[in-house]
């Protein structure tokens, strides 16, 4: 599979197929989420929110049963180890996240998760669009729930630009392309780094049944 790339690494398997397609799913999806929302399109505001919300969920169980570089358990460090790779103390040329770059999808996907869960209790019935579970809650709590909404998207857009930012810093300052692997999958690492390990295919598709559920019993079967 890998093939020799250069002098030095070769060209080694990193992030695996459902790793690329939900990352670039919420590139596309968040602005289509902010631009539904400023436009008044409500409806399709809430289905693009579910349809993130189950991408949410199969990123979540993918990182417990998915491909090695995918796994909580491979890229959540200790604070030890973010502060000794902050100050260089470390090997940054391992396949799959540093211990900086693992606690930025920890937030990232942590916050959009607070994101969607609020998006579900939000709105006022008596005034435009309400959330699938919105009838769930007290009107105050469905308030704080809608304004919590609109600020947690500032705090999104914070983490998107410091993700951004590192992604430059690690072009102009290590050499390093980040964006192409996440396309790709493949990045050049030295000879004899482990690469990923793929998981079944079954799995992906167990986590898609179950994603598929959860969007189901918001929409249907909690409501009664
Ligand atoms: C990461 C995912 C999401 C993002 C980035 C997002 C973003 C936004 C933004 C920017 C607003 C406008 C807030 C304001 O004007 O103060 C909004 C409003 C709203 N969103 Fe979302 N949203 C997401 C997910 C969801 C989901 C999953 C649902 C429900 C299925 C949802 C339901 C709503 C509702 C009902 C409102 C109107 C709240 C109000 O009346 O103030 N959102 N969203």
């Amino acid at each position: 599979m890998s093939s020799p790339a250069d002098a030095t690494g070769v060209r080694t398997a990193l992030w695996d197929l459902p790793v690329r397609v939900i990352h670039w799913s919420f590139v596309v999806l968040i602005p289509a989420l902010w631009w539904t929302a400023e436009n008044d399109r409500m409806a399709l505001h809430m289905q693009i929110g579910t349809v993130l919300l189950q991408l949410l969920v199969i990123r979540v169980l993918w990182g417990c049963v998915g491909g090695s570089t995918a796994r909580f358990a491979a890229f959540v460090r200790g604070p030890g180890a973010m502060l000794a790779y902050l100050r260089g103390k470390t090997d940054a040329a391992a396949a799959g996240h540093n211990p900086a770059g693992g606690w930025s999808v920890i937030a990232l996907l942590g916050l959009m998760g607070l994101q969607v869960t609020l998006g579900l209790f939000s709105g006022d019935e008596d005034d435009g669009a309400v959330g699938p579970l919105n009838h769930l809650v007290s009107f105050r709590t469905a308030d704080r729930a809608s304004n919590l909404h609109g600020l947690v998207f500032y705090a999104i857009l914070a983490l998107i630009a410091l993700h951004l930012a590192a992604i430059v810093y690690y072009r102009v300052v290590r050499r390093d392309r980040l964006i192409t692997p996440m396309v790709t999958g493949k990045r050049v690492l030295p000879a004899g780094t482990p690469g990923l390990v793929h998981a079944p295919a079954w799995r992906f598709f167990a986590c898609v049944v179950v994603a598929w559920l959860v969007g189901w019993a918001i929409w249907s079967g909690v409501k009664v």
